[in-house]
């Protein structure tokens, strides 16, 4: 299809230039780690949440190396609040390994771009694009959206056979120059004209060419099965307090909140008394003063519906050692940390009551 190759390439980026996003703080600089940075960040966040983190992250690590020098800790702390933590763990570890393995340079191509942890076919495109100017092609959420509208792609885009096709057009649309416009051009119809629920065909550069539109349904597109409802999980969370300090012990490296600093968190119909004096050696018997229930939380992740009950106990002493890394902090401490967000409104609940 070269002639709507061509006039998609070309009206997508002249609308690019004219009215496309060019003040982003990635943008205007070929760094490849200010570029690798905003793009993990941008997978799975909006642009505005983006911003501020961005900037704050650069200010603590404005070099690669300063990053791969950095402490777990404090990377999982920067991160706090943008979800997705993987992400954070990844970054430091790529940090590492560029610098180990590459000496600190970045490498330039997309197949050893996507050797980085965290680094999949789309963002190594992006990175290649936007620090290198090769010409590659992104397929993230958004520039999914807008393919399967333009080229009315009636399969399942979840489905690998979709996804596939999706690639080919990616791919087989790419302009021979301009290669920076074309693609900060699809990111930005997808996430401001071409959007979910009410895409705004009065005002696409390229609404000329959509099959979508020429249907008349560009909603019907792209199509999507229904995603798995999220799993209910019912949970206590034990704010063990003695004197002027909490409890946190560190997640176990898989699973919910990995690696990161949290509340003793125990299924609601396990023996939680026993399996928080096993991890953490706090003893439920005769050094317990008193115990009370807190506020419930209830926490929407991508895949877990979470209902929490917290209870606040009070104890004058321990008992042995922890089986789990463990940390007695202050409440001030604990709220400067890197806490999921749940274990956060449940101690912000506790220093300011209601
Ligand atoms: N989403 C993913 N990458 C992006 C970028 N570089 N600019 C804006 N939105 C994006």
């Amino acid at each position: 299809m070269p002639a709507v190759k061509n006039t998609f390439s070309r009206d997508l980026v002249a609308w690019q230039l004219r009215h496309g996003r060019h003040d982003l703080p990635w943008q205007g600089s070929r760094d490849p780690y200010r570029i690798w940075l905003s793009e993990i960040m941008l997978q799975q966040t909006q642009v505005t949440t983006v911003i501020p983190y961005f900037n704050r992250f650069l200010e603590r690590f404005p070099t690669l190396a300063s990053l791969a020098g950095a402490q777990q800790d404090e990377v999982l702390r920067l991160w706090a609040g943008l979800g997705y933590y993987t992400r954070a763990r990844n970054l430091h570890l790529a940090a590492r390994y560029v610098v180990d393995q590459w000496g600190g340079q970045f490498p330039r191509s997309t197949t050893e771009l996507e050797s980085l942890p965290g680094v999949g076919r789309s963002t190594a495109a992006a990175i290649a694009v936007f620090a290198f100017g090769h010409r590659a092609a992104i397929l993230d959420g958004n520039v999914r959206r807008v393919l399967a509208r333009h080229a009315a792609i009636s399969g399942n885009v979840r489905e690998q056979s979709a996804q596939q096709t999706l690639w080919e057009i990616a791919e087989a649309r790419l302009p021979s120059r301009s290669i920076e416009a074309y693609t900060q051009g699809l990111m930005d119809l997808g996430a401001t004209i071409c959007t979910n629920r009410v895409p705004r065909c009065g005002d696409c550069p390229v609404a000329r060419s959509c099959a979508a539109l020429a249907l008349g349904e560009p909603t019907a597109f792209p199509v999507r099965a229904p995603r798995a409802s999220r799993t209910a999980r019912a949970w206590m969370m034990i704010v063990v307090r003695r004197g002027k300090h909490i409890l946190l012990l560190r997640r176990p490296p898989q699973g919910i909140w990995a690696s990161m600093w949290c509340l003793p968190a125990y299924d609601r119909n396990a023996d939680w008394r026993a399996l928080l004096a096993r991890e953490t050696a706090v003893g439920t018997g005769a050094g317990m003063a008193r115990a009370q229930p807190l506020t419930p939380v209830n926490h929407e992740l991508t895949h877990l519906s979470l209902s929490i009950e917290p209870i606040e106990l009070w104890i004058k002493y321990t008992v042995g050692v922890p089986t789990v890394e463990t940390r007695w902090v202050t409440l001030t401490e604990a709220l400067d940390m890197g806490l999921p967000v749940a274990v956060r409104r449940i101690l912000q609940a506790i220093d300011k009551p209601a």
